[in-house]
């Protein structure tokens, strides 16, 4: 008999504390104005000094297996996607696996932005190929320590969080189809240029800034309206669904001009793609996650709907997956 993965748990977290684009005002020179009607983006969220990656990632996982009503001693993998990581070494999903006391294999994935997408990859293969029947899957980003607070092109867009699904396997269909992709010759567009192999952290780089994100963002911009619709379409067609079959796209949230020119490049109505980067900004491998345990803590998803997630970041990296809705009403208060 052929095993499924199923979604039985949501969850995420998303910091306390506040950076307005009044905030940023102060920083760099930029308006709300500018920040709003280029990106869609009002506010996001800072991780404290003492919060790293693997807190705001065991705080979603924490919430997703509550929701789930799974106890950590069930779970048998755990993949967290991120690209800020709490350090080089130990993977963050060895850090994040102690703080949730779990006791299964733990590793992380590190497709940027699209990291949610892959690591959900991985839980899938593993459920669908008998190697597992429970895997805990956590987006979790803390960008906003790596952005340079005096390039007010890239300072404005990021923000920190984290969210998570529960996968477990089943005789019914969930995960549908998922589709990755990577374009390396892109790698120059995004990236934090030194503290690698690469370029070592010397004082004269920092100095230079060189440990800070750096990102090519009109070129960034055209390769995600380009790859958005095409995977998408290619992940719907794997499952053999169309775009009119959606109940939902939850898209990476980068940039509403973004949303908006995939919104109509896909022919989806705009009521059908969820927007949460108003309140959030970019939270990278977080983000599709959070989108989607906000709609599914408001009530917003039914038994039976079909789900597109679509992501795009550094690398550069794509992927779409389609999932059908198998859960019942989440169990947790919006
Ligand atoms: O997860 C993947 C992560 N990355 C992305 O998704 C980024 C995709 N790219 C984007 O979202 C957009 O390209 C940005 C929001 C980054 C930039 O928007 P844009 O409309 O492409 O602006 P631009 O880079 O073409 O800059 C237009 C102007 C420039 O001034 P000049 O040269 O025309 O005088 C910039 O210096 O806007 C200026 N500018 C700003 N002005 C006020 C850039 N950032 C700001 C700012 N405030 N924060």
């Amino acid at each position: 008999m052929t095993v499924h993965a199923v979604i039985t748990g949501v969850g995420s977290y998303l910091p306390e504390r506040i950076l307005t684009n009044a905030d940023l005002e102060a920083l760099v020179e930029t308006s709300d104005e500018w920040i709003f009607s280029r990106t869609g983006i009002s506010e996001r969220r800072l991780a404290e000094p003492d919060e790293a990656t693997s807190d705001l990632a065991a705080r979603a996982g924490k919430a997703t297996l509550a929701d789930a009503g799974v106890d950590a001693g069930d779970v048998d993998l755990l993949v967290v996607g991120t690209s800020t990581p709490d350090m080089f070494f130990p993977s963050t999903a060895c850090i994040t696996q102690d703080k949730l006391g779990l006791s299964c294999p733990a590793f992380d994935v590190n497709a940027a932005c699209t990291g949610f997408i892959y690591a959900l990859q991985c839980g899938v293969a593993a459920i669908e190929s008998g190697r597992a029947r429970c895997v805990l899957v956590i987006g979790a980003d803390a960008l906003t320590r790596h952005v340079d607070f005096q390039d007010r092109s890239t300072c404005v867009l990021f923000g920190d969080g984290a969210g998570a699904v529960l996968l477990q396997a089943a005789e019914e269909p969930g995960v549908l189809g998922i589709v990755l992709g990577s374009d390396g010759s892109g790698a120059d567009m995004l990236k934090v240029p030194a503290g690698g192999s690469a370029a070592p952290a010397t004082v004269e780089r920092i100095e230079n800034r060189e440990h800070y994100l750096q990102m090519a963002g009109n070129d960034v911009f055209k390769f995600a309206v380009r790859v958005i619709p095409t995977v998408t379409k290619q992940a719907l067609s794997a499952s053999q669904l169309e775009v009119s079959d959606l109940a939902w796209l939850v898209p990476h949230q980068a940039n509403q001009r973004i949303l908006n020119t995939v919104e109509e490049r896909l022919g989806i109505e705009h009521e059908k793609v969820y927007s949460n980067l108003e309140r959030t900004g970019n939270t990278s491998a977080a983000s599709i996650p959070l989108a989607l345990d906000e709609l599914y803590t408001a009530g917003r998803i039914s038994k039976g709907d079909n789900i597109a997630f679509v992501g795009f970041g550094a690398g550069l990296t794509f992927g779409a997956a389609v999932v059908r809705w198998t859960k019942n009403a989440p169990n947790k208060e919006a």
